[in-house]
């Protein structure tokens, strides 16, 4: 080999170590995070914006009377409302309770304030002319009147009140 061939061979050597020289360990690392800082900021699609929960419906108070009231008795998955002491709370949260089959089903669509008063579940209880005045709770004691005010406490904490029961003709006051 003549001397140009070895000074060939010679720079294609150091050529070989100056390039393995790039490849440090140190190197790929850096070169690996620049890659991954380049993929996370410029070519990973950006994440969906973060979905709003779902919208609770709005409540609407109304004005109830004994009649129209009534429906709402949780049958066929409609809401459970229940009136005490001239207040509807929206009980459908209690479903297991107040809707068909539960214990206290008799309430539902109803005002429940003598039945809670007086821890009965008697039919008498209820209010039976739906399109007559509604129950002034006369006759009930100190201890029952006591008693309903627990439960409404009870429910004040627990459920929504949506309206108010009215007799029937005194909707518009
Ligand atoms: C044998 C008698 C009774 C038993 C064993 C009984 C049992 C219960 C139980 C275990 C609860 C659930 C409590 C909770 O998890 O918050 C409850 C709630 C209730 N009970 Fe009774 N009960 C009885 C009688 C009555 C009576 C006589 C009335 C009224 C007439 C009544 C009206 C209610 C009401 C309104 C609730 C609340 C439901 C709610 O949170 O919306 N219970 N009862």
């Amino acid at each position: 080999m003549d001397y140009v061939q070895q000074r060939v061979a010679q720079m294609a050597s150091q050529t070989d170590t100056s390039s393995s020289a790039l490849l440090t360990p140190l190197n790929a690392i850096l070169l690996s995070l620049l890659a991954y800082t380049a993929y996370a900021f410029l070519l990973r699609p950006a994440p969906p914006p973060p979905s709003l929960p779902a919208e609770e419906p709005a409540v609407v108070f109304r004005t109830f009377t004994p009649r129209t009231l009534l429906p709402y008795n949780g049958a066929d998955g409609s809401p459970v409302y229940l009136a005490v002491r001239g207040r509807v709370f929206d009980v459908s949260r209690g479903r297991n309770f107040y809707g068909p089959g539960g214990p206290y089903e008799n309430f539902a669509g109803r005002d429940a304030s003598r039945g809670l008063a007086c821890g009965s579940f008697d039919e008498e209880m209820l209010t039976k002319d739906l399109d007559g005045a509604l129950d002034s709770l006369e006759g009930l004691e100190a201890s029952e009147l006591e008693a309903l005010r627990g439960w409404e406490e009870r429910f004040e904490e627990k459920y929504l009140v949506v309206g108010r029961l009215v007799a029937v003709g005194e909707e518009e006051k």
